[in-house]
């Protein structure tokens, strides 16, 4: 299978596509941090004119997360960058490529574009880490998470509400997120995690119906087990 992983300067999807036998590329305006196939340069030079069998695509969220937008109120220029952002995201979307995914935080995306197709978090794909991640699939199941490989969080005390809630590593007992400041703590957040790139891979790439029934077989016998009972 051809995958061109867009927006992808850490190499994690495209290796995870690799490591399964797949002819993958990644793409972005950086260099890649790991040496691979990878284009330093517009994605969108690489949509016309090439087959790919599947895109996956992690466009900039910094004017599209609803983290950011509060910002926008009046603020032309960044309601200009949003505003380009979403077209570049539609740009991807309508990309003439069969499977599409995309991948963005909760945001401006799923007002103004669509709804997104699933909300995915890493600690339900065995990492440490919380971070609700949405995707907007065009011709690709939805990704299942095999529940005895979730990441179990801290149970703490939030301290703003007195409520106990489920933390994991990279948040404070508040929920904020707790990578101190530095020059490269957006590379940090962004990166895409190895267990979400590795489900993409087990089923998005070929193998999909069967790794979808495996993954999926313990929720369904709950939920049938469930429905027996009532
Ligand atoms: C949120 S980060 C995604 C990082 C990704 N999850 C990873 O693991 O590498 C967005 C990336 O999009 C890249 N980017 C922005 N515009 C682009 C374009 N036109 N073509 C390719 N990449 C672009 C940025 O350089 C940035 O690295």
């Amino acid at each position: 299978m051809r995958v061109l992983v867009g927006c992808e300067y850490s190499g994690t999807v495209r290796d995870a596509f690799i490591a399964r036998g797949h002819d993958a590329v990644s793409c972005d305006l950086l260099p890649t941090e790991r040496p691979g196939p990878h284009y330093q340069g517009s994605v969108l030079d690489l949509l016309g004119g090439q087959h790919w069998d599947l895109g996956i695509f992690h466009p900039p969220c910094t004017y599209l997360t609803s983290a950011g937008l509060f910002r926008n109120a009046g603020n032309p220029e960044r309601q200009a960058m949003t505003e380009e952002a979403l077209q570049f995201v539609r740009l991807l979307l309508d990309a003439g490529i069969e499977r599409i995914a995309l991948e963005n935080p909760v945001g401006r995306i799923g007002t103004a574009v669509r709804k997104s197709s699933q909300t995915i978090q890493p600690y339900d794909f065995g990492e440490d880490a919380s971070k609700a991640t949405c995707l907007w699939l065009k011709n690709l199941p939805l990704l299942v998470a095999d529940p005895s490989n979730r990441y179990p969080g801290r149970w703490v005390i939030d301290p703003r509400n007195g409520k106990t809630v489920e933390r994991w590593s990279n948040q404070t007992d508040s929920g904020q997120n707790n990578l101190p400041p530095s020059k490269d703590r957006w590379k940090d957040r962004s990166r895409t995690y190895q267990g979400i790139a590795d489900a993409m891979a087990d089923q998005w790439g070929g193998g999909t119906v069967q790794s979808v029934a495996l993954h999926a077989a313990p929720v369904v016998r709950q939920e049938a087990q469930y429905s027996m009972q009532f």
